[in-house]
């Protein structure tokens, strides 16, 4: 359970990180022309370690003692949050850069797909941004850095 929470915790920066890489790849082969094998798989990898994240919290959104379905919960700021605010945040997120992936992969011309993968990961990044717990944003959950 700990384990878990770390692990979903540390996470993040991974997950920030490798969407960072697949959007500024976007951006600098935007005008190169190619879509090579190399751009294929930063951002199928960003994809995959989103899916693990995804699959992490699944599990966690029916362990942790964080989650709760009790009278009043809109009400708390807390169960809100993990009940309702951040998974619905984070799916989102999820959905449309895993949306944007597949759309770009049919694609024939590589601009085109260079501009789908930007225009999805970066609205997902910031989507999934604020969803995270931050200590800054979240001061009165208790969360971490790490
Ligand atoms: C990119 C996607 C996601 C990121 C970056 C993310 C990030 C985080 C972070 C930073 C925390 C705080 C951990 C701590 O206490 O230090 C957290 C907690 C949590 N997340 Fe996520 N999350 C994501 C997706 C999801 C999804 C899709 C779900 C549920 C369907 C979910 C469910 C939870 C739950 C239940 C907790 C509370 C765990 C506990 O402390 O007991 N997360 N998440």
């Amino acid at each position: 359970m700990n384990i878990l929470v770390s692990a979903h915790s540390g996470l993040r920066y991974i997950v920030l990180l490798l969407l960072v890489v697949a959007i500024v790849n976007a951006v600098s082969n935007l005008k190169s022309g190619q879509y090579l094998k190399k751009d294929k798989m930063i951002n199928l990898f960003a994809m995959i370690f989103l899916h693990i994240q995804l699959l992490l919290g699944l599990i966690l959104y029916f362990t942790s003692p964080k989650v709760q379905f009790v009278e009043g919960m809109m009400a708390n700021a807390s169960l809100r949050f993990f009940d309702v605010e951040h998974p619905l945040l984070m799916i989102l997120g999820i959905l449309l850069i895993t949306l944007g992936r597949k759309k770009a992969e049919k694609q024939e011309d590589p601009s085109i797909k260079h501009k789908l993968i930007l225009r999805y990961y970066l609205l997902g990044l910031i989507i999934i941004f604020i969803g995270i717990p931050w200590p800054f944003t979240h001061p009165t959950l208790g969360t971490g850095w790490f």
